[in-house]
């Protein structure tokens, strides 16, 4: 049979595939489609139809799977977060580990690739340290914050719970609610590039009980600004330990300028995190800095890690953010060299450096791909933790040079890290082990520590 697009067709989803979507078969064609679980029987529309596979929109629950459970979140399948929410966790656990099987398969080329069980998250709700919610309009155009809507450019989902971050967020996220309505101050418009409210983000430390709020606007002051920012430093209340304002300044023709104030508190967050191994540290986070958004379960992907070290004189912490696996690995090796693009990251890895007392370790600013070939050390071990886009060929290349006996690749993408793995079988480096660990339940992302031996 001929089909069309906009065809409405029937069929079982067999599995989930990594980025969230599921898989089925129609007259023996694979279909991918959206808001479906294994077992599910669907209807839906046919929006691309391709020699060996087609995509379609969900339109109907026809017969759920028998694995189903009820949600816990009323916006559970809208919001665009959890997608999983509605399988049990040791289902979203075997699935994950499926995507990582399948990716070294289909893209790295081989066969029974050493993929180890998932390490399962204890805390499979209120997981998250931080959360960036958008002031905006509902598809209603109603005043709304909260999360944009999935495949709507401008709409805003008005969020009313999310079980992901602690339960004082929803209360902050309701609290700051009324302060804006009453005071009337507008959100921005992408739009048109109006209004003054942009963003709340909220960041907490999961080990110390500290929280940092945000928020983030345009350069279209209201009158009432100062007096407005002194009564929601207020009403954020004492658990908060650093308000900030960041305005966002953007001229046409200029590039934008993002300008910090400290309202009230703490200039950065305090986090600590202890290893099952016993090893602890402490770091201050910055407003914009990044930092593993699951503490708990960063732990435990650190402690793979530093499993896989093995001692040594040089360890090199490649893309290494505020440098969190490389002071970790300080204990553990002679001395470490991290690169990372970021400047305000390094600067404080730096401080985090300084705070923990570890100065066997040194942070350079910069491109991996460039500043690796300046690098004379000879280390015993190089832990890569790249953006999802992974590494490139270049970069790979010179990587390769410094004949080094293992390489830690940490990666959040299983399709780029089996595709940079098979590059790396180019300069004889073989996948020994691959680690999965669950950072965010409920969602299809999956972390994975892999070790590679030449
Ligand atoms: C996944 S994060 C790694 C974070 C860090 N290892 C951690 O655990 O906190 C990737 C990092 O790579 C940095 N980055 C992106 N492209 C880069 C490049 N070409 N050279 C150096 N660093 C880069 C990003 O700024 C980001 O901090």
């Amino acid at each position: 049979m001929q089909l069309k697009k906009g065809q409405i067709i029937e069929f079982t989803v067999d599995a989930l595939v990594f980025g969230g979507k599921a898989i089925g078969e129609f007259e023996g064609l694979k279909v991918f489609v959206n808001k479906a679980l294994p077992g599910d029987r669907v209807s839906a529309s046919l929006t691309k139809i391709k020699k060996n596979y087609a995509e379609a929109q969900f339109v109907e629950l026809l017969e759920p799977s028998k694995d189903r459970v009820k949600a816990r979140c009323q916006h559970a399948g809208t919001c665009g977060g959890c997608t999983f929410q509605e399988l049990p966790y040791e289902k979203q656990l075997e699935a994950k580990k499926q995507f990582v099987v399948d990716a070294f398969e289909r893209i790295g080329g081989l066969q029974n690739p050493p993929v180890r069980d998932v390490i399962a998250c204890e805390d499979q709700f209120y997981y998250r340290n931080k959360m960036e919610f958008s002031f905006g309009y509902d598809a209603e155009m109603k005043f709304a914050m909260g999360m944009h809507l999935p495949g709507r450019r401008y709409d805003i989902l008005n969020l009313k719970e999310c079980h992901l971050q602690s339960r004082d967020t929803v209360e902050l996220l309701s609290k700051v609610r009324g302060f804006v309505r009453r005071r009337k101050w507008n959100p921005f418009k992408y739009s048109c590039g109006q209004g003054f409210l942009r963003s709340l983000f909220v960041r907490e430390g999961k080990r110390t009980g500290e929280l940092m709020i945000v928020l983030s606007t345009s350069d279209d002051i209201p009158k009432d600004l100062d007096e407005g920012l002194a009564e929601l430093s207020e009403i954020l209340g004492e658990k908060v330990t650093s308000f900030y304002w960041s305005q966002v300044i953007s001229k046409r023709g200029s590039p934008k300028q993002i300008k910090e104030k400290l309202i009230r508190g703490r200039k950065t967050l305090k986090e600590d995190m202890i290893l099952a191994n016993g090893d602890e540290l402490s770091f201050e986070i910055a407003p914009q800095a990044f930092f593993q958004p699951n503490t708990f379960q960063a732990e435990k992907l650190y402690a793979e890690i530093l499993k896989l070290v093995e001692g040594g004189e040089f360890a090199f912490d490649l893309f290494c953010g505020t440098g969190t696996i490389g002071l970790f690995m300080a204990k553990h090796v002679g001395h470490v060299l991290g690169i990372e693009l970021n400047e305000s990251a390094v600067a404080v890895a730096r401080e985090n450096a300084q705070k923990n007392a570890i100065f066997n370790i040194d942070f350079f600013v910069g491109d991996v791909g460039k500043l690796i070939g300046t690098l004379k050390e000879k280390p015993s071990v190089i832990v890569i933790d790249p953006p999802r886009a992974g590494l490139n060929e270049k970069t790979i290349a010179k990587i390769s040079e410094f004949d080094c006996e293992r390489i830690i690749y940490v990666s959040c993408n299983p399709s780029t890290l089996a595709r940079d793995c098979q590059w790396l079988a180019e300069f004889g480096y073989k996948v020994e082990s691959v680690q999965p660990v669950d950072m965010f339940p409920h969602t299809y992302h999956i972390e994975n520590v892999c070790l590679l031996k030449r």
